[in-house]
């Protein structure tokens, strides 16, 4: 069987064999990759544990398989097409076999500093083909990299290497996001003063600022990679060994670190990225997400470059130095595939269309979405003035926890239908359930999103706590992994995802815990109780929306300010609340829980009907809070 999807018809007999014979299904696909050790059994899995195994006791590497595997043929293929914040300054085209070398003298310089399969680094980088270096060399030495988004603050990032125990930290001296310069280094800096378990600190100059170097602890990118090897012997990986762990956000506590493993995720990854997008050989494929994202890793590193694909790799933002940024790179380097998040769309469907005039985007065959659900609006703006009609749009549904892309139209194969997730891909069995998680069969169903059996990318652990792992995903309805999403089954069968029905927010496509939230407020000193909720903001798909009781309510405006700058040093900017309100108490349940309902029907300024408020201990409290709502 080719695995490579052509038609309607074509991918109903590729899914119903997934289904029918998962293992035969997954072994087939497997089979075109390089194992240095054939498996013993495709799968075995329970979701009690959950204990999940694909291709056990297979052994490789998977940068074996972008790198080995392919430069017989694709030596000369760009592989990454590196556009810089700067449109004045040069691109860069980094071929297969570059990339090859780089990531092997990269691993000697792993290897050298001491790491050793099994040791975690972290990767706190700018947009530059340096980190996907990075993550490759790590993998090559069987390193399990964790990428924290370079907008994280010094506090979340020692968060995230306190709990995973990193070893070395990969970072650059700053980091150019539009017309700012972020000292990243300085971070970083502040972050290993409470983070201890980091020995080494290598730096990649990118911007040339000054930048404070720990003698013995920190060096050069440079410095190390002069001289290195471009060779270098891949470590063998068991298909169950650890890839990566990338930390999310949940409903409850400290962000949790998602762990992928090695041969699933290669096998995954690669089938879902060439059947959703369709790619081409000689396509020139673009997906606009930050590498600290699972997005980034799955669909502009791993994925793509298992495919053999040239993946385009953007350092900057959308609107810079102005709102066409996206379409001028697109016509610059005859983009085909063009994958990017609602809220950035919405962002630029602000401007109108004079700044896509000069552009033609012809070059377009198809236009993607991932992140958070896409408004009608957008889903038609998108459609008609950037994939001029013709480009299919694959709204693409997917989680950290799933490693790839689990429901959504295969490109030009799948008919469009405006918001719709629409199909699972195959190997992929959702199903919805009510609030017992009785399973809602036949369509026109609506209720909450689980996954029925495993998918070669499944989540196999949180870092380090087994059990918050089978507590957040397995537990709620047992036998399923539970997602947090509510969705729909239309009349047609296809799905739409109605959104988080769990404590996240979503804001900009980045994941929110309200309690991670709540708890940068409360470190502020007057805060004495903070609850915060989402609310439906037009850019940003969601806003965040704090209400907090203080000592004092002297300056309130000031005092809004401060609140919103703790959260912004705790967490970093992404999470910073768009509204503030000091409230003199919290609607809350006889037990002390709040009531979460009522606050968001505030913070959405839907008064209309409050609901039931009588089991409410202070039911006065709810006038007060809406007396003072503020308009957002
Ligand atoms: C939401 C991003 C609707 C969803 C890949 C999910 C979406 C969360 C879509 C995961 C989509 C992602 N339509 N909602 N196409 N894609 N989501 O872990 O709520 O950053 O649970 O992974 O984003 O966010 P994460």
């Amino acid at each position: 069987m080719n695995h490579r999807i052509k038609t309607l018809s074509n991918y109903i007999h590729h899914y119903e064999k997934s289904i029918q014979d998962p293992e035969a299904f997954w072994g087939e696909i497997a089979s075109i990759f390089q194992w240095k050790k054939p498996w013993k059994k495709i799968l075995s899995w329970n979701f009690e544990g959950p204990d999940i195994k694909w291709f056990d006791g297979a052994q490789l590497n998977i940068t074996e398989n972008i790198f080995e595997r392919l430069l017989p043929t694709h030596a000369e293929k760009t592989a990454i097409l590196w556009e810089p914040n700067n449109p004045n300054d040069k691109s860069q085209k980094i071929t297969y076999q570059e990339l090859f070398h780089l990531t092997c003298q990269f691993s000697n310089v792993l290897e050298s500093h001491g790491v050793k399969k099994g040791d975690r680094v972290i990767i706190y980088m700018p947009m530059i083909p340096e980190a996907a270096i990075a993550m490759l060399a790590c993998a090559r030495v069987g390193a399990i990299h964790s990428v924290v988004f370079a907008g994280f603050s010094a506090t979340a990032l020692a968060d995230r290497i306190n709990d995973c125990k990193a070893k070395m930290v990969l970072t650059a001296d700053g980091n150019y996001r539009g017309a700012k310069n972020i000292p990243v280094k300085a971070v970083v800096d502040e972050a290993l003063e409470k983070a201890p378990s980091v020995k080494k600190v290598i730096v990649c100059q990118r911007t040339g600022e000054t930048v404070i170097m720990i003698p013995d602890r920190d060096i050069w990118w440079h410095d190390v990679m002069e001289g290195q090897s471009n060779q270098h012997a891949a470590v063998s990986m068991d298909a169950e060994d650890s890839l990566f762990i990338l930390y999310t956000s949940g409903s409850t506590g400290k962000p949790k670190g998602v762990v992928h493993s090695t041969a699933g995720y290669m096998v995954y990854t690669y089938y879902s990225f060439l059947n959703v997008f369709q790619y081409n050989p000689t396509d020139i494929y673009w997906c606009t997400a930050d590498i600290g994202w699972i997005t980034g890793h799955s669909y502009i590193i791993y994925g793509p470059l298992l495919a053999g694909a040239t993946s385009v790799m953007f350092e900057g933002v959308p609107t810079y130095p102005h709102p066409g940024r996206f379409w001028e790179i697109i016509d610059k380097f005859k983009i085909n595939q063009f994958y990017t998040a609602p809220t950035a769309i919405r962002a630029l469907q602000a401007y109108g269309l004079d700044p896509i005039t000069p552009y033609s985007l012809a070059s377009l065959t198809v236009i993607g979405s991932v992140g958070e659900p896409i408004n009608e609006e957008a889903w038609h703006w998108y459609h008609t003035n950037i994939g001029k009609g013709k480009c299919p749009l694959v709204d693409t549904w997917w989680q950290t926890e799933t490693g790839g892309i689990m429901i959504s139209p295969l490109a030009g194969i799948t008919p469009n239908k405006p918001a719709h997730a629409s199909l699972p891909l195959p190997g992929i069995q959702p199903v919805i359930v009510d609030a017992e998680g009785n399973e809602l069969k036949g369509n026109n169903v609506e209720g909450n999103l689980c996954i029925a059996f495993p998918w070669p990318s499944i989540i196999r652990t949180t870092y380090g706590d087994h059990k918050r792992c089978k507590e957040t995903y397995f537990s709620t309805y047992p036998g399923m992994y539970f997602t947090g999403d509510g969705a729909k089954r239309d009349h047609d069968g296809y799905f739409r995802i109605l959104g988080r029905v769990d404590d996240v927010i979503n804001v900009s496509g980045h994941r929110m815990g309200t309690a991670e939230v709540e708890n940068a407020i409360n470190e502020h000193p007057k805060v004495i109780e903070s609850a915060v909720v989402g609310y439906p903001h037009d850019i940003k798909g969601q806003g965040i929306y704090a209400f907090v009781i203080c000592e004092s309510s002297d300056d309130i405006a000031k005092l809004s300010e401060e609140i919103k700058d703790t959260v912004r040093k705790i967490i970093g900017p992404i999470a910073k609340p768009d509204v503030v309100q000091i409230v003199p108490g919290l609607p809350k349940t006889r037990s002390g829980k709040i009531m979460r309902r009522i606050l968001r029907k505030v913070a959405s300024q839907d008064l209309s009907n409050m609901g039931d408020t009588s089991t409410l201990l202070n039911p006065e409290v709810v006038e007060e809070i809406i007396k003072g709502a503020q308009k957002n």
